[in-house]
C-alpha cells in the first residue's frame, strides 16, 4: 500500500484539480475536507475516486441516526475512508460502520492542532496520551477499522493494539511536517519517515504540498521518503 495521503485542501475546482493531476503519480489516497467538500460538494468525491481511493475526512460528531445517514451517503459517493469523532461515543461509531460497511471508518482521537493547554482548555485533564488511548478505545469498541492520531502518539497506540498484519487498527496520521517546515495551525508534528518509523500506516499531507512552489516534486519527494 502507498502510505502517502495528500489532502487535497482547497476551495477552487481548478486548484484542486490542477493538485490532483500533479500529485497522481506520488498519491495513494487522495483526501477531501471539510473546505473542499463544502466548496465543491459529492460530485467531487465521484470523480476523483476514480483515480484513487477517497478518504472524506469531514469528521462526523452527531447523535448516531444522523452519522448513520452521513456515514451511508459516505459510501454512495465513494469514499473508502471515512472519519467519525471517537468523543461521540462507542454508539456514535458503531452507527457509522454498520450503516457504511464497505468504508473503513476512522476514529479521530485528539486533533493535531491541540496541545495539552488547549486540552485542559476543553475540560480534558488527562495527559494527551492519556487521551488519545481512551478515545482509541472508544472507536475500536464501536468497530472502527483504524484511527487518526497525531505521529507522536503512533508508537504508543501501534503497541497497545497490536500490528496491522495481527489485526491492529490502520494507524493514520497527519500533522506532518519536516524540520525546516512551517507547522501553520499543526501542533503536534513529526517528519513523514518519523511517522512511518512509529507505526504510521498513512500519511497525511496537505499544505507541504498543496502550499509548495512545485507540488509534483514535493509530493515526489515525500513518496521517496516512505519507500518502499
Ligand atoms: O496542511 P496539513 O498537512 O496540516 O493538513 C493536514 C490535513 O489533515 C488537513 O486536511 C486536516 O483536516 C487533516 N487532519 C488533521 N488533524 C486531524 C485529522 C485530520 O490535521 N486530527
Amino acid at each position: 500500500m502507498n502510505p502517502l495521503c495528500v489532502a487535497l485542501d482547497t476551495t477552487e475546482r481548478a486548484e484542486l484539480e490542477r493538485l490532483a493531476s500533479l500529485t497522481l503519480p506520488s498519491a495513494g489516497i487522495f483526501k477531501v475536507g471539510l473546505a473542499s467538500f463544502c466548496s465543491l460538494g459529492p460530485d467531487l468525491v465521484v470523480e476523483l475516486s476514480r483515480q484513487r481511493p477517497v478518504f472524506l475526512d469531514l469528521k462526523f460528531h452527531d447523535i448516531p441516526g444522523q452519522v448513520a445517514e452521513a456515514a451511508r451517503a459516505a459510501q454512495d459517493i465513494g469514499a473508502t475512508y471515512i472519519t467519525v469523532h471517537a468523543a461521540g461515543g462507542p454508539e456514535m461509531l458503531a452507527a457509522a460502520v454498520c450503516a457504511a460497511p464497505e468504508c473503513a471508518v476512522l476514529g479521530v482521537t485528539v486533533l493535531t492542532s491541540l496541545d495539552q493547554s488547549l486540552l485542559t482548555r476543553i475540560g480534558v485533564s488527562f495527559p494527551m496520551g492519556e487521551q488519545v488511548v481512551r478515545l482509541a478505545e472508544v472507536a475500536l469498541e464501536g468497530g472502527a477499522a483504524g484511527l487518526v492520531c497525531s505521529p507522536l502518539e503512533a508508537a504508543e497506540l501501534r503497541s497497545r493494539f497490536g500490528p496491522r498484519d495481527a489485526g491492529g487498527p490502520l494507524l493514520v496520521t497527519p500533522g506532518i511536517r519536516g524540520p525546516q517546515e512551517e507547522a501553520g495551525d499543526q501542533r503536534r508534528t513529526l517528519s513523514a519517515p518519523e511517522a512511518r518509523a512509529a507505526g504510521a500506516d498513512v500519511v497525511v499531507v496537505g499544505r507541504p504540498i498543496t502550499e509548495a512552489p512545485d507540488p509534483a516534486a514535493a509530493a515526489r519527494a515525500l513518496r521517496a521518503q516512505l519507500a518502499p
